[in-house]
């Protein structure tokens, strides 16, 4: 059913309510609404304006109908695709999965500041393990509601100690049903200690050697994703090394590490620059040659618009989608379609990387 002006006053009023209650049990209610599909409505994910074609690509097999996605660490044990699929996100990722279950930070361990649109989160990694999230992947992909690719996000047990730590990554990457589209390698969580120091050019190039000669995933698929955080000479020689080590592309970026006004990571709109930046520091290295998908703090069509011009391929969002609702997708992509129009841009290759031209 697609949404009418009803549903969607429903859905708004709905997204109210659940900011009042403290922020994880919100988020358990609507994961548990999204994982029964007590979703009323199928927003279209196929949205083309006046001859705007919003189609961008994942990877050489896979097209997407437009660049936005759902980002990392909202959906943790695959439990909510039946409902998440049906608000217009063009691709989802998953995760974080360690190899095994893990309870993360004790709570509160997110934190809201609607005045300033932003979360502060530190989870620690909770989920269930790599097995159960597997297997709810493979009832979900034999599913009609299977219509849009799904990646995983992969993180580090807090136990594994650091000289083992690669191991889990390709513990996760072996595990996982090969029908996932892509694999994103958490290097940047701010809140397990091991990840600082896997945050290394050398063990990216490890990690990629390790791959290829341990595991059958194409590197051609595994996305690696950092942290806004990192001194810029730092950042550009692990770009060089995702560039020279072929790995899918770059996710840029987590989240924020901060002490105030809680310890975590940040994410939202104060994000949006130090993440925006990324992309132009990482343009310097590859000028094109990576791939991108852009998150942190993006809420509107002037962000996204930003973002693919600073050379992203795709986008994703998490905090908008906490503070705007189920709708979200739809209004960016609204807005976004209406700026192309005014500048008369028919297609996203006209727009990537403009800015540096
Ligand atoms: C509560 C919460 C949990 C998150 N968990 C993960 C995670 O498990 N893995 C990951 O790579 N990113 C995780 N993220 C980071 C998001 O994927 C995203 O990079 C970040 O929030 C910036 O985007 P945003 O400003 O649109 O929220 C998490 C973010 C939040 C708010």
């Amino acid at each position: 059913m697609t949404p009418t002006h009803f549903t969607k006053n429903i859905a708004t009023l709905a997204t109210k309510l659940l900011r009042k209650l403290p922020p994880e049990i919100a988020h358990n209610l609507a994961g548990y609404a999204l994982k029964k599909n007590i979703v009323p409505f199928k927003i279209n994910k196929n949205i083309f304006l006046d001859g705007i074609d919003l189609t961008s690509k994942l990877s050489d097999k896979i097209t997407l109908s437009h660049p936005l996605g759902l980002a990392a660490g909202f959906d943790k044990n695959a439990q909510f695709l039946p409902g998440l699929s049906r608000l217009a996100f063009s691709f989802i990722e998953v995760g974080a999965a360690t190899p095994l279950p893990q309870e993360g930070n004790q709570s509160p361990r997110i934190f809201r500041y609607p005045n300033k649109k932003a979360l502060i989160n530190r989870m620690g990694f909770n989920n269930v393990g790599i097995e159960k999230i597997n297997n709810h992947l493979i009832d979900f992909f034999k599913t009609e509601q299977h219509n849009q690719p799904v990646g995983i996000n992969i993180g580090v047990n807090k136990t594994t100690p650091l000289e083992k730590a690669l191991d889990d990554y390709l513990i996760v990457l072996k595990t996982t049903t090969q029908k996932i589209s892509y694999y994103s390698i958490n290097l940047s969580s701010p809140n397990t200690e091991s990840l600082k120091f896997l945050c290394h050019p050398l063990v990216v190039k490890s990690l990629a050697d390790r791959i290829k000669t341990e595991t059958t995933v194409p590197l051609s698929k595994v996305w690696i994703k950092l942290g806004p955080n990192l001194e810029k000479m730092f950042f550009q020689s692990l770009v060089r090394s995702v560039f020279e080590s072929k790995f899918a592309g770059l996710i840029l970026t987590n989240t924020l590490p901060v002490k105030e006004p809680e310890v975590g990571g940040l994410s939202g709109l104060p994000l949006l620059e130090k993440s925006e930046r990324a992309l132009e520091w990482a343009w310097e290295v590859h000028e094109g040659l990576v791939p991108m998908i852009a998150v942190g703090g993006i809420s509107n069509g002037k962000d996204l618009y930003e973002r693919i011009r600073r050379g992203a391929t795709l986008a994703q969002i998490y905090t908008a989608f906490i503070y705007e609702g189920p709708f979200v997708v739809e209004s960016i992509l609204k807005e976004f379609s209406e700026i192309l129009k005014s500048k008369n841009i028919s297609n996203l290759d006209e727009l990537r990387g403009s800015y540096y031209s």
